[in-house]
């Protein structure tokens, strides 16, 4: 880990998962296969900021409310990675980690809607925590916690009370956040808890983002300034 200061690691990593579609053309492979591999990607990756950098929030944006717009064989495909992912696996693969669902997972099958709840029941406990975002909007978001604010009769709200509501109630915000695939867009992802981080823009696509280019990643990270608005002394 020469390079890499233990402390001034981030707190709450988060992760637009891109390029799996192209990263499988350019290989002459359908898009499938790019998720499949974005997917062992995934575990890889996550499985060292947990284990190897202690980063103990890490957040995924899997999948948006807007990626129900793709061809009806992609979205099956994706489904049945999510029910794989979520399975007793997850416990197996990520001892001492949480899984929390963002976004309304009830839109995908049952067997979907199984799993993660089960696997949210029996990790429950666990100190890590690892957001998953799928059919997940930061917007929507939003207006989730609005209504949740409305229906327990708050009359006015401060930050604190909307960061109750949120999917990451009781999480400090996001600190780094790494979009793969030279995308430069947030494509309404965790609007509220992005406010502050530090966006990275790595022009590898998903699959190939591997823990050389984490580890660079981390080492943008700590050569920032992060001011809050402050000036230095
Ligand atoms: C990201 O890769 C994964 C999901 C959005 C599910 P893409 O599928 O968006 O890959 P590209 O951007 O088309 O290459
Ligand atoms: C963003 O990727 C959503 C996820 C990574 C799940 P997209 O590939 O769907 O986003 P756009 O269409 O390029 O904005
Ligand atoms: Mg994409």
């Amino acid at each position: 880990m020469s390079n890499i200061e233990l402390k001034k690691l981030p707190q709450h990593i988060a992760f637009i998962i891109d390029g799996n579609g192209r990263w499988a053309k350019s290989r002459g492979l359908p898009r499938t296969l790019g998720h499949k591999a974005g997917f062992e990607t995934l575990k890889k990756i996550t499985k060292e900021c947990f284990y190897n950098y202690k980063i103990p929030i890490v957040s995924i944006y899997a999948f948006s409310t807007e990626n129900w717009n793709r061809p009806q064989k992609e979205i099956d495909y994706l489904i049945d990675l999510f029910e794989d992912y979520t399975s007793e696996k997850f416990v197996k693969d990520y001892p001492g980690v949480k899984l929390n669902v963002m976004g309304d997972y009830t839109k995908f099958p049952d067997r979907v809607v199984r799993n993660v709840e089960a696997c949210m029941e029996t990790t429950k406990d666990n100190k890590l925590i690892f957001n998953l975002g799928i059919n997940y909007s930061g917007q929507d978001e939003l207006v989730y916690a609005i209504n949740g604010i409305i229906n327990d009769g708050h009359k006015s709200v401060t930050r604190e009370v909307v960061e109750e509501y949120l999917y990451t109630a009781g999480q400090p915000p996001v600190d780094f956040c790494v979009r793969t695939s030279g995308e430069y867009r947030l494509s309404n992802f965790m609007l509220w808890q992005l406010a502050y981080a530090e966006l990275y823009f790595p022009k590898v696509k998903w699959p190939g983002f591997n823990r050389k280019h984490l580890k660079d990643s981390l080492i943008e990270y700590q050569s920032r300034d992060r001011r809050f608005g402050s000036i230095k002394e």
